[in-house]
């Protein structure tokens, strides 16, 4: 089967435009799913000379928050498009004292705190999914080679090879304590989307992993409240490397 990596672009990054690149941009019209619509139009297009299938996971204008994506629905279509393997971004809170603003953090293990959401595709049959290691490691390594090339021409671009992602109900930030829990309880950042995204990746086994963007301390973590303005500026630049981190992953792969 031909190669087709999917995008799922979380805060930030909207459109496939965001990434700095126009080249043949094509609307893959909305389709119903049996678990209902996706967030958005799926765009098809194109990075590095590769085709790219992309999906804003909060709709093209940013207007589905965290608790309201269909995630099973998004899922679903980029299976039907027989998308090969799913890099999923998403915009985080750090809790790990050595990650910086606008890092880019390729996690490797997930702690759910979320709940209520539509999180898998086995309702009808009993059914168990292998979970213990959440992202696909090819996928993984394959990033964080780009990384570490891209980290070797600019000492400036701050990545970390691991992290555990806390995923959390949202839309509110955390209060400080909760991130004091999280932070026992092993996390290294904190972000509302990666659950149920990623074991319903796993469920219809294609290969999934992430980049977590760093745009704010979580809170209580530098002693401050956390400022929406601040992380939108952050977003930006965040953004910016992770358009370079998948224009270097797909020249490569
Ligand atoms: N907490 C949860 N989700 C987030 C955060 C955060 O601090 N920052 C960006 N997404």
């Amino acid at each position: 089967m031909a190669e087709l990596i999917a995008l799922i672009g979380g805060t930030g990054l909207n459109k496939l435009s965001g990434l700095g690149d126009g080249e043949d941009r094509e609307i893959v019209l909305p389709e119903e799913t049996p678990y209902g619509a996706p967030s958005q139009h799926l765009e098809l297009g194109r990075i590095a000379g590769r085709s790219v299938v992309f999906l804003a996971r909060h709709g093209n204008s940013h207007q589905l928050p965290p608790h309201k994506v269909n995630y099973r629905a998004n899922i679903w279509s980029l299976q039907q498009l027989q998308v090969t393997k799913i890099i999923a971004v998403n915009a985080v809170g750090s809790i790990a004292a050595h990650l910086e603003l606008a890092d880019l953090v390729i996690p490797d293990q997930i702690i759910d705190y979320s709940y209520g959401r539509e999180h898998t595709f086995f309702d009808a049959d009993v059914e168990h999914i292998d979970f213990s290691y959440p992202y696909d490691e090819q996928l993984r390594q394959s990033l964080i080679d780009s990384a570490t090339e891209l980290k070797q021409q600019n000492e400036a671009f701050g990545f970390a090879a691991s992290g555990v992602y806390g995923c959390t109900q949202g839309p509110r930030l955390e209060t400080a304590a909760e991130i004091r829990r999280m932070a026992k309880d092993g996390c290294d950042v904190v972000g509302m989307t990666a659950m149920p995204e990623a074991a319903l990746a796993r469920e219809l086994d294609i290969p999934y992993a992430g980049i977590s963007m760093v745009v704010n301390k979580a809170a209580g973590i530098d002693g401050d409240t956390i400022s929406m303005e601040e992380i939108r500026a952050v977003v930006e630049v965040s953004v910016e490397r992770v358009g370079l981190l998948l224009k270097h992953f797909l020249q490569g792969g």
